[in-house]
């Protein structure tokens, strides 16, 4: 049966860096509601004015848009095999959304939750780097570019999200703990949550997530 894999976790867990590996090792595309709404923020219509203000404040767009991002971009061929949901649901009328649709699209719904000590993350975002040509992130602490400023891949001068400033992270995490909380310990009592160090190097736990898939590959 093809598979959702769904990935929860803080603002700086590493949701996205782990997404682009799983996609890049088995194909499954890789859909972030983050980089679409920011793709929408940036075509300057009224809408993407809204959606631009919400992200840059660290609040969450409302359910309603994100149903309609969701059910266009999953009914996309390249879909069709399965998909990595990276920030997707957020809240638990997004998550029940996603269980209907996957019924309906008769796929399996693996939720991995990288869960990590929220201390650290604000360095982790703070820091973060973006190329906005390929996309490959980077942090100038961690896991900063070979020259400063600048993506080793493509020599494209990197980006610094603007719901990156300490205020608008300190939102994000409150929304976290407010709207995906009760999400988290939803699935979590259920037993349907698998969850994985997030504190630990990024190919650790790409390595750990590897070996839940592959647990599940066949199923
Ligand atoms: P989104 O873009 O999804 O942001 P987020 O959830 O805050 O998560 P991030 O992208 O900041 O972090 P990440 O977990 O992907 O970490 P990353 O791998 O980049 O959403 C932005 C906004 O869009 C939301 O605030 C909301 O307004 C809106 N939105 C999106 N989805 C929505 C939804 N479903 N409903 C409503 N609104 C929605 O890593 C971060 C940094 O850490 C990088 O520098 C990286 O190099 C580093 N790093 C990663 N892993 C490690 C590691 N293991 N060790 C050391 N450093 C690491």
């Amino acid at each position: 049966m093809s598979k959702i894999i769904v990935m929860i976790g803080a603002p700086g867990a590493g949701k996205g860096t782990q997404s682009r590996l799983i996609s890049e090792k088995y194909g499954y595309p890789q859909i972030s509601t983050g980089d679409m709404l920011r793709e929408m923020a940036r075509a300057g219509t009224p809408l993407g004015q809204k959606i631009k203000e919400t992200m840059a404040s660290g609040k969450l767009v409302g359910d309603d848009i994100l149903a309609e991002v969701i059910l266009a971009r999953t009914s996309q061929p390249d879909c069709e095999n399965g998909y990595i949901l990276d920030g997707y649901p957020r809240t638990t009328n997004q998550a029940h959304l996603l269980e209907e649709l996957a019924l309906r699209q008769r796929k399996k719904v693996l939720f991995m939750r990288v869960v990590v000590n929220e201390e650290p993350l604000f360095k982790r975002l703070t820091g973060r780097r973006t190329c906005p040509k390929c996309g490959e992130i980077y942090n100038i602490y961690f896991r900063p570019p070979h020259v400063d400023g600048i993506c080793d891949l493509d020599g494209e001068p990197l980006a610094h999200r603007a719901d990156d400033n300490p205020e608008s992270v300190s939102k994000r995490f409150e929304e976290y703990r407010r709207s995906t909380g009760p999400l988290i310990n939803y699935y979590s009592q259920n037993g349907r949550l698998v969850e994985i160090d997030g504190d630990l190097p990024v190919e650790d736990v790409f390595e750990k997530l590897c070996a839940v898939i592959d647990s599940l590959n066949g199923e």
